[in-house]
């Protein structure tokens, strides 16, 4: 792996949530396995009044708490010295003197601000930026979603950032393509002979992208109720998983060339309008239940949640990519909070073969891969194969492609994965403002749709797979969930 070069990283937000629970731990990874190089210094800013070493203390004890067993007392002291801290008010011009001494001291012009806070102070950040004169042409920032509620408020942010960064400085973050099945499906579809021929709605079926969860809203109960599954969830992760699926074989791997192929599946998803919002998509709110055997409350007893909500925390749509590849082959997307299982994964269901030779008492999907995210990350294949024995009755197996088993390294974690990229100015996994813009376009009628609609998201029970509506949007097609198989 080539190392990036030495240089600095900002994080703005640096006492915040994302800082302490992915960002520090992930490079405190790199510094660890010798992928931070000596001469990269890493400046956490906040508004908090808080010296150097006091920074340094808050983060070991975050990073230990959520490192776990991966914690090392001597690799922390190893990286510690190159953890700074500055205090900042992001809105407040004045007070970015000392970031902008400190960072033209060592005068390295290469640099990467992290946008770690909440999307309302992007504006000032790049403009305080830019009047400080901390923006060099190697500069790079970084953005985490939600870019905006809508398409309008996401070009508002990207117009923004634009004024003050070229679009080929700028790192929109869908942690899900950091994430090494993911990676690995590229790797598979296009590395190999073997599964591009069958990739196609001649062989395949139907596709199904689950993201679940078990947990709640938390303490976000305000920021949700006013973003829901489908503005947090589907415009972003899984209309990017499901790009990675669909888009044609690119060129190359480079960014924009891998980009312009997902942007052409996202122009051609058959808009969800009208009448087709109800008969194409399912929105649920779940109800006090169990998690794990632990009761939980429902989304409307949740704190900062009105008890009137209407938003959603659980989505299931049926997609439909208008190009000739996919034509009439479904995409079945699900996410939702308080699920039965914790649970990342795509599924790509083959087709039966066209003459049944085999006695069969067997699934419906004969050939089936399903590539797991979470909790494992996997890659299965499943076959049907003869059963030992006298008669000839088949059986499906499961080839499953342990990666983690055959190549025995550690694997980096998503965060670990595109901060790397970052530091080396690879923006293939990154989105590009057009597939964001795009993603919004798609969503915003099925929004509207829903905002029209007299019904409120159908109720399901906590620990569950979502309202029975999930399974009867596959059920009218002859199809099912993959638990369900
Ligand atoms: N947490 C996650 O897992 C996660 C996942 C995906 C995306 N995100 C997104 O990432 C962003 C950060 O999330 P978070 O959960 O880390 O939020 P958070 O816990 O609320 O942290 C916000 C950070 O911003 C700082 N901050 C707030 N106002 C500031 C100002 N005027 N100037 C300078 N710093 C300021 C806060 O420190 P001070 O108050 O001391 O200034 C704090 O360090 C959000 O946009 C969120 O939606 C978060």
């Amino acid at each position: 792996m080539t190392l990036p070069a030495e240089l600095d990283l900002v994080i703005f937000g640096a006492t915040g949530d994302l800082a302490m629970r992915k960002l520090l731990p992930a490079l405190y990874h790199l510094h660890g396995d010798g992928l931070l190089a000596t001469g990269t210094r890493v400046t956490g800013v906040a508004r908090e009044r808080l010296e150097p070493s006091a920074y340094r203390a808050l983060a070991q004890q975050q990073c230990e708490t959520h490192l776990g067993k991966d914690y090392q007392g001597q690799r922390w002291q190893d990286f510690a010295p190159q953890l700074h801290y500055c205090t900042l008010d992001a809105r407040d011009a004045a007070t970015y003197a000392p970031l902008a001494r400190s960072l033209e001291q060592r005068d390295r012009l290469e640099r990467v601000f992290y946008l770690s806070t909440a999307p309302s102070l992007f504006a000032d950040i790049c403009r305080n930026l830019h009047e400080a004169g901390l923006i060099t042409a190697r500069s790079r920032v970084v953005v985490e979603k939600p870019l905006g509620h809508d398409l309008e408020s996401s070009r508002q942010i990207n117009d923004q950032i634009g004024r003050y960064f070229h679009e080929s400085q700028i790192y929109r973050i869908d942690h899900y393509l950091g994430k090494e099945p993911v990676q690995n499906l590229l790797a598979l579809r296009f590395g190999n002979m073997l599964f591009e021929p069958l990739w196609r709605r001649e062989c395949v079926r139907d596709v199904q992208i689950t993201v679940a969860e078990h947990l709640g809203v938390e303490a976000r109960g305000d920021f949700y109720d006013k973003t829901g599954a489908l503005r947090d969830m589907v415009q972003s992760h899984l209309l990017q998983l499901l790009c990675i699926v669909a888009m044609e074989p690119p060129a190359s791997i480079s960014a924009d060339v891998v980009r312009d192929e997902k942007l052409k599946i996202l122009r051609a998803l058959r808009p969800i309008r009208g009448q087709d919002v109800m008969a194409k998509t399912v929105r649920g709110q779940y109800r006090a239940g169990a998690i794990e055997g632990q009761p939980v409350p429902g989304y409307l007893e949740e704190e900062a949640v009105p008890p009137d909500s209407r938003t959603e925390t659980f989505v299931a749509i049926k997609a439909e990519i208008d190009n000739w590849r996919w034509a009439g082959v479904p995409f079945f997307l699900r996410t939702g909070k308080r699920m039965q299982e914790k649970l990342a994964e795509i599924v790509i269901n083959f087709r039966e073969p066209p003459l049944a030779m085999f006695e069969a008492p067997y699934g419906s999907a004969a050939n089936r891969m399903v590539i797991r995210m979470q909790p494992e990350e996997t890659v299965e294949m499943y076959l049907l194969a003869k059963q030992p024995g006298d008669v000839v009755q088949l059986r499906p197996v499961c080839l499953n492609l342990d990666l983690a088993e055959t190549f025995r390294t550690r694997r980096l974690e998503a965060y670990e994965r595109l901060l790397m990229d970052v530091m080396r100015g690879n923006l293939t996994l990154f989105v590009r403002r057009d597939e964001q813009e795009a993603a919004w376009a798609w969503v915003e009628p099925i929004m509207e749709g829903w905002r029209a609609a007299p019904e409120r998201p159908r109720l399901y029970t906590a620990g569950t797979w979502g309202p029975a509506a999930s399974n009867t949007l596959l059920s009218s097609s002859g199809l099912s969930w993959h638990e369900e198989l």
